[in-house]
């Protein structure tokens, strides 16, 4: 069938051809090797517990075990983890780079050669298995020092120390690298401030203050996202540069006319972010927003030129769960998403978190409409415990059961028009969980031998849901469309 421009449209469910199926992971996650190849700190190697403290400790303390310290070592094991991706059939791997490996301190004029051979040496192997990178710029671990010297992105500074990097990793990475993404969750910083803005905020700050820094680091990160566009197209030929949000849906909690808007508000203070960065501009409704929370920015002469000419390509985001919100509540979350109310009509996983497939296919209509620039759904997963069978086997039905649902309502939403390039599984192989620290919570197709203690042997192990993944990809989706 075709549109009235004669533009082709698919509306039965299916996927399109060259749709990039994948995983993603991040570097801290992941990589370990905290201290090797002349790396910086960065703020997830002085946490422990997680992203949802949104504490660091002052200094590495020797007797105490840090997740991200040796993570699940794929600094080392990434030859076997690749060739395992590439076993499912990965059309891509979404990782990050981790800023602190090329700019140890953030602030330095010269990078780190080991650092960038490493991801040569990481891209070269995805590329020669046939896996497209697609690489986050900074995913919840910023450099320690610019945090520590200047704040984080509350100082203008780091927009320049932001560019310097971006320009490195482009001209180094320009024929590996075609996809890349600035900002992981860049929406997330009004309920993780650290992570996601490299904020530590003072517990006694006044509630406009706390507003002022969240909204002027926000301010200072659409800036570097559109210097990095720039510098993207000055320097990747056919790059594309995207932004990143925490999807997860917001539903009003009842039809109650104050909880339908307050609903609506909640979910503009997180599409906010996707306004500047994909139209442009700052909505108006901010503007209002701003003044009630009695919140003070500086803007800089030519930044709003700036934000115009450089919008992204297109818009990836994560989508875990959907939550419902009623008039008055505060606004609260984790790395999931904000957190409402419960929905009497979901189920939720043992962490917590909703399952709700058709909030995908809402997520994807409501931002196409608004937006009209390609999605990609770049984190979507199950995090579960894993029982190993006495055969070593992991049957672990749950996740596969997340995962085609998800699947099903993505495809729904290609059919109802959604221009959606691709799907990347948040860890294909278990990793550290980003919002608690643990090993346990796992979401991967292929298992990690480790425990939240850090003790294990590291090896790897293919569950069922390798398999399944493995199936889909090579039907192009059709294995699970036709059940
Ligand atoms: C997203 C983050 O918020 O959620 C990831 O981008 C994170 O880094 C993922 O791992 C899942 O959250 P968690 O807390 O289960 O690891």
């Amino acid at each position: 069938m075709t549109t009235m421009t004669g533009q082709p449209t698919m509306t039965t469910p299916s996927f399109p051809k060259g749709f990039l199926w994948g995983g993603a992971i991040a570097a801290n996650q992941a990589e370990g090797a905290w201290n090797e190849g002349g790396k910086g700190l960065s703020l997830s190697d002085l946490t422990r517990g997680g992203l949802l403290h949104d504490k660091m400790d002052p200094a590495v303390d020797p007797g105490a075990y840090y997740p991200s310290h040796e993570a699940i070592d794929f600094y080392h094991r990434y030859p076997e983890d690749v060739a395992l991706f590439a076993e499912m059939g990965f059309k891509c791997l979404r990782t990050s780079i981790a800023w602190s490996r090329i700019f140890p301190n953030g602030d330095e004029t010269e990078p780190n050669e080991a650092g960038l051979a490493f991801y040569d040496g990481l891209f070269d192997a995805l590329l020669a298995k046939g896996i497209e990178p697609v690489v986050t710029l900074s995913h919840y671990e910023t450099p320690l020092h610019l945090i520590r010297t200047y704040g984080g992105w509350a100082d203008r500074r780091l927009i320049g120390f932001f560019e310097r990097y971006a320009r490195t990793v482009f001209a180094r990475y320009a024929g590996k690298v075609r996809y890349w993404i600035g900002f992981n969750e860049i929406n997330m910083a009004p309920v993780i401030p650290l992570a996601a803005a490299a904020l530590e905020l003072d517990d006694d700050l006044s509630p406009a203050d706390r507003q002022s820094r969240l909204f002027q680091a926000a301010h200072h990160q659409f800036v570097a996202s559109a210097l990095a566009k720039k510098a993207c197209r000055d320097l990747v030929p056919g790059g594309q540069m995207g932004c990143m949000l925490q999807l997860g849906g917001i539903y009003p909690a009842t039809c109650k006319p104050e909880d339908v808007f307050a609903a609506m508000q909640v979910r503009r203070r997180s599409l906010f972010y996707s306004d500047v960065l994909l139209r442009g501009e700052y909505p108006n409704f901010i503007w209002r927003m701003l003044e009630e929370a009695g919140a003070r920015i500086d803007i800089a002469n030519d930044d709003l030129e700036v934000l115009r000419a450089y919008p992204a390509d297109y818009l990836s985001f994560s989508y875990y769960f959907t939550t419902t919100f009623a008039d008055g509540m505060p606004v609260l979350g984790n790395t999931g998403g904000i957190d409402g109310k419960p929905n009497p009509y979901l189920e939720a996983s043992a962490w917590g978190w909703p399952i709700d497939p058709k909030g995908l296919r809402y997520v994807c209509n409501e931002v196409w409409d608004r937006y009209r620039k390609p999605l990609f759904v770049v984190e979507n997963g199950l995090g579960a415990v894993d029982e190993v069978g006495p055969d070593g086997s992991i049957e672990d039905d749950a996740r596969i059961a997340y995962l085609d649902a998800h699947l099903q309502q993505l495809a729904e939403a290609i059919a109802d028009g959604c221009g959606v390039i691709g799907y990347t599984w948040w860890g294909p192989i278990d990793i550290v969980s980003a919002g608690t620290g643990e090993m346990k919570k796992r979401y991967g197709f292929i298992h990690v031998d480790k425990d939240n203690d850090g003790k294990g042997t590291l090896q790897r192990r293919r569950k069922k849901s390798f398999h399944h993944y493995r199936r889909i990809i090579a039907s192009n989706g059709a294995s699970i469309l036709e059940t």
